[in-house]
Protein backbone atom coordinates (compact mmCIF):
# COMPACT_ATOMS: atom_id res chain seq x y z
CA UNK A 1 0.00 0.00 0.00
CA UNK A 2 1.18 3.73 -0.34
CA UNK A 3 3.58 4.03 2.90
CA UNK A 4 3.97 7.98 3.05
CA UNK A 5 6.99 7.15 5.84
CA UNK A 6 7.85 4.05 4.22
CA UNK A 7 10.86 5.43 2.38
CA UNK A 8 12.17 6.98 5.24
CA UNK A 9 13.81 3.95 6.64
CA UNK A 10 16.62 1.83 4.68
CA UNK A 11 14.53 -1.16 2.75
CA UNK A 12 16.21 -3.69 5.21
CA UNK A 13 15.50 -2.01 8.45
CA UNK A 14 13.09 -3.92 11.12
CA UNK A 15 11.18 -0.98 10.75
CA UNK A 16 10.58 -1.04 6.67
CA UNK A 17 9.55 -4.83 7.11
CA UNK A 18 7.20 -4.20 10.00
CA UNK A 19 5.52 -1.81 7.95
CA UNK A 20 5.64 -4.44 4.97
CA UNK A 21 4.73 -7.43 6.23
CA UNK A 22 2.66 -7.04 9.79
CA UNK A 23 -0.32 -6.82 10.56
CA UNK A 24 -0.44 -5.22 14.04
CA UNK A 25 -3.32 -5.98 16.78
CA UNK A 26 -5.46 -3.43 18.34
CA UNK A 27 -3.88 -0.37 16.35
CA UNK A 28 -4.38 2.29 14.25
CA UNK A 29 -3.80 1.08 11.39
CA UNK A 30 -3.24 4.21 9.00
CA UNK A 31 -1.43 6.47 11.50
CA UNK A 32 0.62 3.28 12.00
CA UNK A 33 2.12 3.75 8.41
CA UNK A 34 1.88 7.43 8.86
CA UNK A 35 4.27 7.34 12.87
CA UNK A 36 6.08 4.06 11.86
CA UNK A 37 7.20 1.31 14.49
CA UNK A 38 9.35 1.30 17.53
CA UNK A 39 11.06 -2.17 17.48
CA UNK A 40 11.67 -3.41 21.27
CA UNK A 41 15.01 -4.80 21.53
CA UNK A 42 15.68 -6.00 25.18
CA UNK A 43 14.74 -5.57 28.72
CA UNK A 44 15.76 -6.04 32.20
CA UNK A 45 13.83 -6.10 35.55
CA UNK A 46 11.38 -2.60 34.85
CA UNK A 47 13.60 -1.28 31.98
CA UNK A 48 13.30 -2.07 28.21
CA UNK A 49 15.47 -0.46 25.78
CA UNK A 50 14.68 -0.05 21.87
CA UNK A 51 16.70 -0.52 18.74
CA UNK A 52 17.68 2.93 18.97
CA UNK A 53 18.99 2.23 22.42
CA UNK A 54 17.06 4.48 24.14
CA UNK A 55 16.05 3.37 27.48
CA UNK A 56 12.43 3.21 28.96
CA UNK A 57 10.63 2.87 32.79
CA UNK A 58 7.95 -0.10 32.03
CA UNK A 59 5.01 2.05 33.72
CA UNK A 60 2.51 -1.08 32.10
CA UNK A 61 4.00 -4.11 33.13
CA UNK A 62 3.68 -4.68 28.77
CA UNK A 63 0.35 -5.24 28.46
CA UNK A 64 -0.36 -5.26 32.47
CA UNK A 65 1.77 -9.27 32.15
CA UNK A 66 4.91 -8.62 33.43
CA UNK A 67 4.94 -8.79 36.93
CA UNK A 68 8.21 -10.39 37.72
CA UNK A 69 9.81 -7.76 35.47
CA UNK A 70 12.18 -8.55 31.95
CA UNK A 71 15.07 -10.76 32.31
CA UNK A 72 14.50 -13.11 34.86
CA UNK A 73 17.42 -16.20 34.14
CA UNK A 74 15.44 -18.37 36.64
CA UNK A 75 12.53 -19.00 34.49
CA UNK A 76 14.88 -18.43 31.50
CA UNK A 77 16.49 -21.60 33.17
CA UNK A 78 13.53 -23.58 33.69
CA UNK A 79 11.62 -23.09 30.39
CA UNK A 80 15.38 -24.82 29.02
CA UNK A 81 15.52 -27.72 30.55
CA UNK A 82 11.85 -27.90 30.49
CA UNK A 83 12.23 -27.99 26.87
CA UNK A 84 14.86 -30.27 27.10
CA UNK A 85 13.32 -32.83 28.80
CA UNK A 86 9.92 -32.07 27.58
CA UNK A 87 8.82 -29.70 25.04
CA UNK A 88 5.55 -30.86 24.22
CA UNK A 89 2.72 -32.89 25.87
CA UNK A 90 -1.04 -32.93 25.41
CA UNK A 91 -3.40 -33.09 27.61
CA UNK A 92 -6.54 -34.98 25.49
CA UNK A 93 -7.47 -38.39 26.18
CA UNK A 94 -5.72 -38.70 29.58
CA UNK A 95 -2.67 -37.96 28.81
CA UNK A 96 -0.91 -35.91 31.04
CA UNK A 97 2.41 -34.19 32.45
CA UNK A 98 4.47 -33.11 35.67
CA UNK A 99 4.12 -29.04 35.33
CA UNK A 100 0.84 -29.07 34.63
CA UNK A 101 -0.17 -31.00 37.26
CA UNK A 102 1.90 -29.08 39.69
CA UNK A 103 0.93 -25.80 38.18
CA UNK A 104 -2.84 -26.72 38.69
CA UNK A 105 -2.33 -28.15 42.32
CA UNK A 106 -0.73 -24.37 42.37
CA UNK A 107 -3.64 -22.63 41.81
CA UNK A 108 -6.01 -24.25 43.61
CA UNK A 109 -3.94 -24.15 46.68
CA UNK A 110 -4.08 -20.33 45.94
CA UNK A 111 -7.48 -19.55 44.94
CA UNK A 112 -9.53 -17.92 46.67
CA UNK A 113 -12.33 -20.12 45.86
CA UNK A 114 -13.23 -23.66 46.12
CA UNK A 115 -11.67 -24.55 42.80
CA UNK A 116 -11.79 -28.15 42.25
CA UNK A 117 -10.43 -28.34 38.58
CA UNK A 118 -8.32 -26.22 36.56
CA UNK A 119 -8.44 -25.91 32.50
CA UNK A 120 -5.49 -24.84 30.92
CA UNK A 121 -5.33 -22.26 27.57
CA UNK A 122 -2.68 -19.57 26.27
CA UNK A 123 -4.69 -16.22 26.22
CA UNK A 124 -7.35 -14.64 28.52
CA UNK A 125 -9.27 -14.50 25.98
CA UNK A 126 -9.70 -18.45 25.34
CA UNK A 127 -10.46 -18.56 29.13
CA UNK A 128 -13.35 -16.43 28.64
CA UNK A 129 -14.38 -18.31 25.75
CA UNK A 130 -14.47 -21.24 27.93
CA UNK A 131 -15.95 -19.73 30.59
CA UNK A 132 -18.63 -18.68 27.72
CA UNK A 133 -19.04 -22.33 26.24
CA UNK A 134 -18.97 -24.53 29.85
CA UNK A 135 -21.77 -22.53 31.15
CA UNK A 136 -23.40 -23.87 28.34
CA UNK A 137 -22.20 -27.35 28.63
CA UNK A 138 -22.98 -27.39 32.35
CA UNK A 139 -26.55 -26.02 32.04
CA UNK A 140 -27.20 -28.45 29.38
CA UNK A 141 -25.74 -31.26 31.83
CA UNK A 142 -28.10 -30.10 34.50
CA UNK A 143 -31.22 -30.14 32.23
CA UNK A 144 -32.53 -26.46 32.15
CA UNK A 145 -30.90 -25.45 28.24
CA UNK A 146 -32.81 -22.68 28.37
CA UNK A 147 -30.21 -20.91 31.22
CA UNK A 148 -27.35 -19.99 28.93
CA UNK A 149 -27.34 -16.29 28.88
CA UNK A 150 -24.20 -14.01 30.22
CA UNK A 151 -24.47 -10.82 31.58
CA UNK A 152 -20.93 -8.44 31.35
CA UNK A 153 -20.74 -4.83 31.71
CA UNK A 154 -20.26 -1.95 29.82
CA UNK A 155 -16.56 -0.67 29.36
CA UNK A 156 -15.49 -4.50 30.76
CA UNK A 157 -12.97 -5.77 29.36
CA UNK A 158 -12.61 -9.80 28.64
CA UNK A 159 -11.05 -10.43 25.00
CA UNK A 160 -11.08 -10.44 21.56
CA UNK A 161 -12.23 -13.94 20.68
CA UNK A 162 -16.08 -14.53 19.22
CA UNK A 163 -17.93 -15.22 22.61
CA UNK A 164 -14.73 -13.57 25.03
CA UNK A 165 -15.10 -10.62 22.37
CA UNK A 166 -18.98 -10.58 23.36
CA UNK A 167 -18.18 -9.77 26.75
CA UNK A 168 -16.13 -6.98 26.61
CA UNK A 169 -18.21 -4.03 26.42
CA UNK A 170 -16.13 -1.75 24.03
CA UNK A 171 -17.74 -0.91 20.90
CA UNK A 172 -14.77 -0.69 18.38
CA UNK A 173 -13.91 -4.67 19.55
CA UNK A 174 -17.36 -4.63 18.39
CA UNK A 175 -17.82 -2.45 15.44
CA UNK A 176 -17.73 -4.51 12.36
CA UNK A 177 -16.71 -7.38 13.61
CA UNK A 178 -20.47 -8.16 13.84
CA UNK A 179 -20.55 -8.84 17.76
CA UNK A 180 -21.54 -9.49 20.22
CA UNK A 181 -22.97 -12.44 19.32
CA UNK A 182 -26.92 -13.33 20.85
CA UNK A 183 -27.25 -13.76 24.80
CA UNK A 184 -24.83 -11.95 25.96
CA UNK A 185 -25.69 -8.77 27.24
CA UNK A 186 -24.74 -5.57 29.04
CA UNK A 187 -25.41 -3.94 32.23
CA UNK A 188 -23.73 -0.92 33.87
CA UNK A 189 -19.90 0.06 34.30
CA UNK A 190 -20.02 0.81 38.07
CA UNK A 191 -17.81 4.23 36.94
CA UNK A 192 -19.19 6.93 39.42
CA UNK A 193 -17.18 9.90 38.43
CA UNK A 194 -19.01 9.51 34.50
CA UNK A 195 -22.17 7.72 35.61
CA UNK A 196 -23.61 9.37 38.19
CA UNK A 197 -26.60 11.95 37.72
CA UNK A 198 -26.43 15.34 38.88
CA UNK A 199 -26.41 15.86 42.74
CA UNK A 200 -26.63 11.57 42.99
CA UNK A 201 -24.34 10.17 46.23
CA UNK A 202 -21.59 6.93 45.55
CA UNK A 203 -23.95 4.85 47.18
CA UNK A 204 -27.24 6.05 45.45
CA UNK A 205 -25.26 5.20 42.41
CA UNK A 206 -24.65 1.94 43.64
CA UNK A 207 -28.00 1.27 44.18
CA UNK A 208 -29.50 2.27 40.71
CA UNK A 209 -26.94 0.44 38.46
CA UNK A 210 -27.56 -2.49 41.11
CA UNK A 211 -31.14 -1.70 40.39
CA UNK A 212 -30.77 -1.41 36.55
CA UNK A 213 -29.00 -4.67 36.67
CA UNK A 214 -32.21 -6.19 38.81
CA UNK A 215 -34.18 -5.04 36.05
CA UNK A 216 -32.07 -6.22 33.41
CA UNK A 217 -32.64 -10.03 35.36
CA UNK A 218 -35.97 -10.08 35.45
CA UNK A 219 -36.74 -8.60 32.15
CA UNK A 220 -34.85 -11.29 30.49
CA UNK A 221 -35.99 -13.98 33.23
CA UNK A 222 -33.33 -15.46 35.74
CA UNK A 223 -34.20 -18.50 34.47
CA UNK A 224 -32.32 -17.66 30.71
CA UNK A 225 -29.63 -16.57 32.50
CA UNK A 226 -26.23 -18.60 33.65
CA UNK A 227 -23.81 -16.28 35.02
CA UNK A 228 -22.53 -12.38 35.16
CA UNK A 229 -18.80 -12.03 34.30
CA UNK A 230 -16.46 -8.88 36.02
CA UNK A 231 -12.86 -7.98 36.43
CA UNK A 232 -12.79 -6.56 40.39
CA UNK A 233 -10.97 -3.38 38.55
CA UNK A 234 -11.75 -3.18 35.02
CA UNK A 235 -8.29 -2.64 33.21
CA UNK A 236 -8.82 -1.61 29.67
CA UNK A 237 -12.07 -0.07 29.99
CA UNK A 238 -10.05 2.22 32.02
CA UNK A 239 -8.98 1.56 35.52
CA UNK A 240 -12.48 1.79 36.84
CA UNK A 241 -12.47 0.86 40.65
CA UNK A 242 -15.63 -0.18 41.65
CA UNK A 243 -17.23 1.93 44.20
CA UNK A 244 -17.65 0.70 48.28
CA UNK A 245 -20.37 -1.92 48.61
CA UNK A 246 -20.99 -2.57 44.51
CA UNK A 247 -19.58 -5.92 44.58
CA UNK A 248 -21.27 -7.07 47.77
CA UNK A 249 -24.28 -5.66 46.50
CA UNK A 250 -24.05 -7.15 42.79
CA UNK A 251 -23.15 -10.66 44.47
CA UNK A 252 -26.36 -10.92 46.54
CA UNK A 253 -28.65 -10.43 43.78
CA UNK A 254 -26.99 -12.86 41.95
CA UNK A 255 -27.22 -15.61 44.81
CA UNK A 256 -30.70 -14.54 45.02
CA UNK A 257 -31.65 -15.24 41.15
CA UNK A 258 -28.71 -18.14 40.95
CA UNK A 259 -26.53 -16.80 38.96
CA UNK A 260 -22.56 -17.52 38.84
CA UNK A 261 -20.19 -15.20 39.52
CA UNK A 262 -17.44 -15.55 36.95
CA UNK A 263 -14.70 -13.64 38.37
CA UNK A 264 -12.13 -11.74 35.34
CA UNK A 265 -8.58 -12.33 37.04
CA UNK A 266 -6.15 -11.85 34.31
CA UNK A 267 -4.95 -8.27 35.36
CA UNK A 268 -6.26 -8.50 38.63
CA UNK A 269 -4.97 -11.56 39.63
CA UNK A 270 -1.22 -12.41 41.28
CA UNK A 271 -0.84 -9.44 43.32
CA UNK A 272 -1.78 -6.84 41.84
CA UNK A 273 -4.01 -4.87 43.33
CA UNK A 274 -2.39 -5.15 46.67
CA UNK A 275 -3.59 -9.02 47.67
CA UNK A 276 -2.84 -12.35 45.98
CA UNK A 277 -6.96 -11.72 43.66
CA UNK A 278 -8.97 -9.13 43.25
CA UNK A 279 -11.16 -10.94 44.71
CA UNK A 280 -9.76 -10.63 47.91
CA UNK A 281 -9.50 -7.03 47.71
CA UNK A 282 -12.61 -6.61 46.85
CA UNK A 283 -13.97 -9.32 48.81
CA UNK A 284 -15.35 -11.20 46.15
CA UNK A 285 -16.81 -15.20 46.13
CA UNK A 286 -15.95 -16.10 42.80
CA UNK A 287 -17.82 -19.25 41.57
CA UNK A 288 -15.51 -19.58 38.51
CA UNK A 289 -12.17 -17.80 37.89
CA UNK A 290 -9.85 -16.94 34.66
CA UNK A 291 -6.65 -15.88 35.01
CA UNK A 292 -3.53 -15.38 32.52
CA UNK A 293 -0.85 -12.55 32.27
CA UNK A 294 1.21 -12.66 35.95
CA UNK A 295 0.41 -16.60 36.62
CA UNK A 296 3.27 -16.52 33.86
CA UNK A 297 4.80 -12.96 34.09
CA UNK A 298 4.60 -13.19 30.33
CA UNK A 299 7.27 -15.46 30.08
CA UNK A 300 5.04 -17.76 28.05
CA UNK A 301 1.52 -17.81 27.47
CA UNK A 302 -0.64 -19.66 29.59
CA UNK A 303 -4.22 -19.14 30.72
CA UNK A 304 -6.01 -20.90 32.90
CA UNK A 305 -9.95 -21.38 33.95
CA UNK A 306 -10.85 -22.28 38.03
CA UNK A 307 -13.90 -24.29 38.73
CA UNK A 308 -15.92 -25.59 41.42
CA UNK A 309 -16.03 -29.51 41.60
CA UNK A 310 -20.13 -29.70 40.98
CA UNK A 311 -19.54 -28.21 37.58
CA UNK A 312 -17.09 -30.87 37.05
CA UNK A 313 -19.34 -33.92 38.02
CA UNK A 314 -21.81 -32.70 35.65
CA UNK A 315 -19.21 -33.01 33.36
CA UNK A 316 -18.37 -36.16 34.14
CA UNK A 317 -21.97 -37.04 33.19
CA UNK A 318 -22.33 -35.33 30.56
CA UNK A 319 -18.83 -36.22 28.72
CA UNK A 320 -20.08 -40.33 29.27
CA UNK A 321 -23.18 -39.58 27.69
CA UNK A 322 -21.71 -38.54 24.69
CA UNK A 323 -18.69 -40.36 24.68
CA UNK A 324 -16.51 -37.27 25.27
CA UNK A 325 -15.82 -33.61 27.08
CA UNK A 326 -15.24 -31.85 23.44
CA UNK A 327 -13.27 -29.10 24.47
CA UNK A 328 -9.52 -28.46 24.82
CA UNK A 329 -6.34 -26.46 22.81
CA UNK A 330 -3.40 -28.76 21.10
CA UNK A 331 -1.22 -26.30 23.84
CA UNK A 332 -3.52 -27.08 26.99
CA UNK A 333 -1.11 -27.56 29.96
CA UNK A 334 1.57 -26.65 27.31
CA UNK A 335 4.95 -28.67 29.93
CA UNK A 336 7.02 -25.87 29.21
CA UNK A 337 4.37 -22.68 29.44
CA UNK A 338 3.28 -25.22 32.99
CA UNK A 339 6.79 -24.86 34.33
CA UNK A 340 7.82 -21.53 33.64
CA UNK A 341 4.38 -20.16 35.39
CA UNK A 342 5.01 -22.77 38.27
CA UNK A 343 8.30 -21.52 38.78
CA UNK A 344 6.99 -17.24 38.33
CA UNK A 345 4.81 -18.34 41.48
CA UNK A 346 7.02 -19.77 43.60
CA UNK A 347 9.65 -16.76 42.71
CA UNK A 348 6.67 -14.69 43.68
CA UNK A 349 6.52 -16.31 47.47
CA UNK A 350 10.01 -16.84 47.80
CA UNK A 351 10.21 -13.14 47.40
CA UNK A 352 7.19 -12.41 49.46
CA UNK A 353 6.54 -10.04 45.76
CA UNK A 354 2.43 -9.91 46.83
CA UNK A 355 3.96 -7.84 50.77
CA UNK A 356 6.22 -5.75 48.32
CA UNK A 357 3.50 -4.87 45.78
CA UNK A 358 1.42 -3.50 48.54
CA UNK A 359 3.55 -1.91 50.17
CA UNK A 360 5.44 0.58 47.13
CA UNK A 361 1.23 0.23 45.52
CA UNK A 362 0.55 2.24 48.82
CA UNK A 363 3.30 4.67 47.59
CA UNK A 364 1.66 4.74 43.79
CA UNK A 365 -1.56 5.31 45.50
CA UNK A 366 -0.26 8.34 47.23
CA UNK A 367 1.55 9.99 44.48
CA UNK A 368 -1.09 9.48 42.50
CA UNK A 369 -3.67 11.38 44.77
CA UNK A 370 -0.95 14.20 44.63
CA UNK A 371 -2.19 14.23 40.91
CA UNK A 372 -5.36 14.94 41.71
CA UNK A 373 -4.70 18.72 41.98
CA UNK A 374 -3.22 19.16 38.26
CA UNK A 375 -5.29 21.31 36.00
CA UNK A 376 -5.27 18.69 33.11
CA UNK A 377 -6.53 15.76 35.75
CA UNK A 378 -10.68 15.30 36.11
CA UNK A 379 -10.13 12.21 38.39
CA UNK A 380 -7.41 9.73 39.56
CA UNK A 381 -7.93 6.01 40.63
CA UNK A 382 -6.18 3.02 41.33
CA UNK A 383 -5.91 0.51 43.80
CA UNK A 384 -1.99 -1.89 44.67
CA UNK A 385 -0.09 -0.87 41.50
CA UNK A 386 -3.03 -0.23 39.08
CA UNK A 387 -3.87 3.50 38.26
CA UNK A 388 -5.50 5.55 35.93
CA UNK A 389 -5.50 9.02 35.61
CA UNK A 390 -8.23 10.57 33.47
CA UNK A 391 -7.44 13.96 31.58
CA UNK A 392 -10.52 16.17 30.82
CA UNK A 393 -11.00 19.80 28.99
CA UNK A 394 -12.55 21.25 32.25
CA UNK A 395 -11.23 20.31 35.64
CA UNK A 396 -14.40 22.22 37.27
CA UNK A 397 -17.25 20.17 35.34
CA UNK A 398 -15.64 16.81 34.22
CA UNK A 399 -16.07 18.01 30.30
CA UNK A 400 -13.86 15.40 28.10
CA UNK A 401 -11.34 16.65 25.21
CA UNK A 402 -13.00 15.81 21.86
CA UNK A 403 -12.34 12.33 21.04
CA UNK A 404 -10.73 13.40 17.63
CA UNK A 405 -7.81 16.14 19.77
CA UNK A 406 -6.13 12.77 21.03
CA UNK A 407 -5.05 13.94 24.09
CA UNK A 408 -4.22 11.04 25.22
CA UNK A 409 -2.01 9.66 22.69
CA UNK A 410 -0.04 13.02 22.86
CA UNK A 411 0.60 12.52 26.72
CA UNK A 412 1.59 8.63 25.74
CA UNK A 413 4.10 10.26 23.38
CA UNK A 414 5.60 12.75 26.05
CA UNK A 415 6.05 9.90 28.51
CA UNK A 416 7.59 7.92 26.05
CA UNK A 417 9.71 10.95 24.73
CA UNK A 418 10.72 11.04 28.84
CA UNK A 419 11.37 7.37 28.63
CA UNK A 420 8.45 6.11 30.19
CA UNK A 421 5.91 3.63 28.82
CA UNK A 422 2.30 4.31 30.02
CA UNK A 423 -0.70 3.80 28.47
CA UNK A 424 -3.64 5.82 27.27
CA UNK A 425 -6.79 4.35 26.98
CA UNK A 426 -8.69 7.33 25.56
CA UNK A 427 -7.91 10.13 27.67
CA UNK A 428 -7.32 7.98 30.73
CA UNK A 429 -3.46 7.44 31.35
CA UNK A 430 -3.02 3.67 32.84
CA UNK A 431 -0.32 2.57 34.92
CA UNK A 432 0.55 -0.72 35.87
CA UNK A 433 4.37 -1.48 36.84
CA UNK A 434 5.53 -4.56 36.86
CA UNK A 435 5.00 -5.60 40.67
CA UNK A 436 9.08 -5.63 41.40
CA UNK A 437 9.59 -1.67 40.76
CA UNK A 438 11.11 -0.40 43.82
CA UNK A 439 10.31 3.03 45.64
CA UNK A 440 12.72 4.72 43.54
CA UNK A 441 11.28 3.49 40.24
CA UNK A 442 7.82 4.58 41.37
CA UNK A 443 9.61 7.96 42.10
CA UNK A 444 11.32 7.99 38.56
CA UNK A 445 7.89 7.34 37.10
CA UNK A 446 6.14 10.37 38.78
CA UNK A 447 8.61 12.62 38.06
CA UNK A 448 8.81 11.88 34.01
CA UNK A 449 4.87 11.64 33.95
CA UNK A 450 4.45 14.66 35.84
CA UNK A 451 6.89 16.53 32.84
CA UNK A 452 4.35 14.53 29.93
CA UNK A 453 1.82 16.17 32.19
CA UNK A 454 3.02 19.40 31.95
CA UNK A 455 3.76 19.13 28.25
CA UNK A 456 0.46 17.61 27.32
CA UNK A 457 -1.22 20.64 29.72
CA UNK A 458 0.77 23.64 27.41
CA UNK A 459 -0.10 21.76 24.06
CA UNK A 460 -4.32 21.78 25.15
CA UNK A 461 -3.29 25.24 25.71
C1 LIG B 1 -9.41 -8.61 32.18
C2 LIG B 1 -8.95 -9.23 30.91
N1 LIG B 1 -9.51 -10.35 30.48
C3 LIG B 1 -9.12 -10.95 29.34
C4 LIG B 1 -8.13 -10.39 28.56
C5 LIG B 1 -7.74 -11.04 27.28
O1 LIG B 1 -6.49 -11.60 27.39
P1 LIG B 1 -5.63 -11.97 26.08
O2 LIG B 1 -5.22 -10.68 25.44
O3 LIG B 1 -4.50 -12.78 26.64
O4 LIG B 1 -6.51 -12.78 25.20
C6 LIG B 1 -7.50 -9.22 28.98
C7 LIG B 1 -6.41 -8.62 28.18
O5 LIG B 1 -5.94 -7.54 28.43
C8 LIG B 1 -7.93 -8.61 30.17
O6 LIG B 1 -7.39 -7.46 30.58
Amino acid sequence: MADPLHNEFPPDSLEAKDLEHLLHPTTNLKQHHETGPRVHARAKGVYLWDSQGKQYLEGMAGLWCTALGYGEEELARVAMEQMRELCYSQLFSGKTNEPSILLAEKLKSMAPMDAGRVFFGLSGSDANDTQVKLMWYYNNALGRPEKKKIISRQRGYHGVTVAAGSLTGLSPFHKNFDLPIAGILHTDCPHYYRGAQEGESESDFVDRIVGNLEALIEREGPETIAAFIAEPVMGAGGVIVPPAGYFRKVQALLTRHDILFIDDEVICGFGRTGRAFGAETFDLEPDTMSIAKAVSSAYLPLSAVLLPETMYEAFVQMSSELGNFGHGFTYSGHPVCAAVALRNLELMEERDLFTHAARVGAIMQERLALLADHALVGEVRGVGLIGGVELVADKSTGAPFPTAQGVGAYCMERCEEHGLILRAMGDTMALCPPLIISEDQIDELFVKFERALNETLNWVG
